[in-house]
């Protein structure tokens, strides 16, 4: 008899520390594209991606391709043990790809957190200081120091006492809860005015639009602002596009819609179509900061990672993804402002390019995590995967395959409109 996910469960509560959150209680049998089977048989059209890593869908034939030939070759040797060329080709590869006019090096790492880990380390060995600012509401992962960064404590770390010091909170826009962009930036000036001075600063990181924060969008002209300042005092400029990269916004990087390039870029997620690679790439003087030995780790760069990478950029080039990503938010964006037309749960509908949210609040204008919540769940019932994000944990956020066709885009679209129809 197969397992039932009631079932599997139960063994998983058993067996699995309490801490592993899981949204959907479901167990998976097999994906192809932007639907899930799971182990009872029941479909789902998956809006969550894996939370932004399927830009190219589940099982991509042409990533599962690339993967198999790798697989037959070598899977392992530990790249500062002995060296493959994929990893290379890679690295030129996004060389070319992050937004900037000068010379780029790129790293290899493993998961999201560990290249933010490795960008902050990269800006303190460049500029000899220790510093670095982060927004409230951006997520960097859940290391310690990335904890640091990570602007939300409930549940990241809860209960976990004190993060490392050295990191500096600032504001971010955010004009549905109050919060200009000259408000933003002068929580930057009160950080050097009450609490260190920019020389001591080594890094800014923000995400050109937060992903767990809520989807909000840093504007151009605030993220000019941030440069003009990181420029005036030095300071190391991280974007961290772990979820906005590989495609997401319309633009392979998010910030090449920004109108300044930031000087290091953390990237994860999508880039590899489910397996697990993350890097920094950047200006070359600063990556090269660094002495051999002082950057790396044993996985890092997996040579079957970095083959599913180069198989999601040669994927992105023939099915013209970037297109789509554009053409694909438009949609979305239309059916959730249709939607929030006719309904005042709706507080705003927002995003860039393909990574689209809805932000809901209760008639007397207050966040309505429940009602994210009951949506979550009620869309599940119906056959929709969603997720839902933001400091109040009351965003519905779409992260849609760009491959999904646009018959199971509007099939999910339905069924968020049919589920906010019965939650009314
Ligand atoms: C913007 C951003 N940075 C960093 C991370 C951490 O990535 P990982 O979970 O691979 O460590 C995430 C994960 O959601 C993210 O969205």
């Amino acid at each position: 008899m197969t397992d039932s996910n009631e079932s599997l469960m139960l063994r998983r509560e058993q067996a699995v520390a309490r801490g592993v959150g899981q949204i959907h209680p479901l167990f998976i049998e097999r994906a192809e594209n932007a639907t899930i089977w799971d182990v009872q048989g029941r479909q789902y059209i998956d809006f969550a991606g894996g939370i932004a890593v399927l830009n190219t869908g589940h099982c991509h034939p042409k990533v599962i391709d690339a993967v198999k030939r790798q697989l037959e070759l070598y899977t392992h040797t530990c790249f500062q043990v002995v060296a493959y060329e994929p990893y290379v080709a890679l690295c030129e590869k996004i060389n070319a790809l992050v937004p900037g006019d000068f010379a780029k090096k790129t790293l290899l790492v493993t998961t999201g957190a560990e290249a933010l880990e490795n960008a902050v380390k990269i800006a303190r060995a460049a500029t000899g200081r220790a510093g670095v600012i982060a927004f409230a509401g951006g997520y960097h992962g859940r290391t310690m120091m990335t904890l640091a960064m990570t602007g939300k404590v409930m549940p990241y770390a809860s209960g976990m006492g004190l993060m490392p010091g050295g990191v500096f909170r600032a504001r971010f826009p955010d004009a549905l809860h109050g919060v200009s962009e000259d408000d933003a930036i002068d929580s930057i000036e009160q950080i050097f005015k009450n609490d260190a001075e920019p020389r001591d600063i080594a890094a800014l990181v923000v995400e050109p639009v937060q992903g767990e924060g809520g989807f909000r969008v840093a504007s151009a002209p605030f993220m000019q602002r941030l440069r003009a300042l990181c420029d005036l005092h030095g300071i190391v400029l991280i974007a961290d596009e772990v979820q906005t990269g590989a495609g997401r916004t319309g633009s392979f990087f998010a910030m090449q819609q920004m109108g300044v390039t930031a000087d290091l870029t953390t990237f994860a997620k999508s880039v590899a179509g489910g397996f697990p690679l993350a890097g920094v790439c950047g200006r070359a003087e600063l990556m090269d900061a660094i002495a051999p030995g002082g950057l790396g780790g044993t996985y890092a760069g997996n040579p079957v990672a970095c083959a599913a990478a180069l198989a999601v950029l040669e994927v992105f080039e023939e099915e013209n993804l970037l297109a789509r990503a554009r053409t694909l938010g438009d949609m979305l964006t239309h059916r959730l402002q249709q939607l929030a037309a006719g309904d005042k749960r709706i507080a705003e509908v927002r995003g860039l390019g393909a990574m689209v949210a809805c932000e809901l609040m209760t008639g007397d204008g207050h966040p309505d995590p429940e009602l994210a919540s009951s949506l979550v769940i009620k869309a599940r019932e119906k056959g929709l995967i969603l997720l839902s994000c933001g400091q109040y944990a009351n965003v519905i956020r779409l992260l849609v395959p760009l491959t999904a066709t646009d018959v199971e885009v509007e099939a999910g679209m339905d069924i968020i409109e049919a589920c906010l129809a019965e939650l009314g």
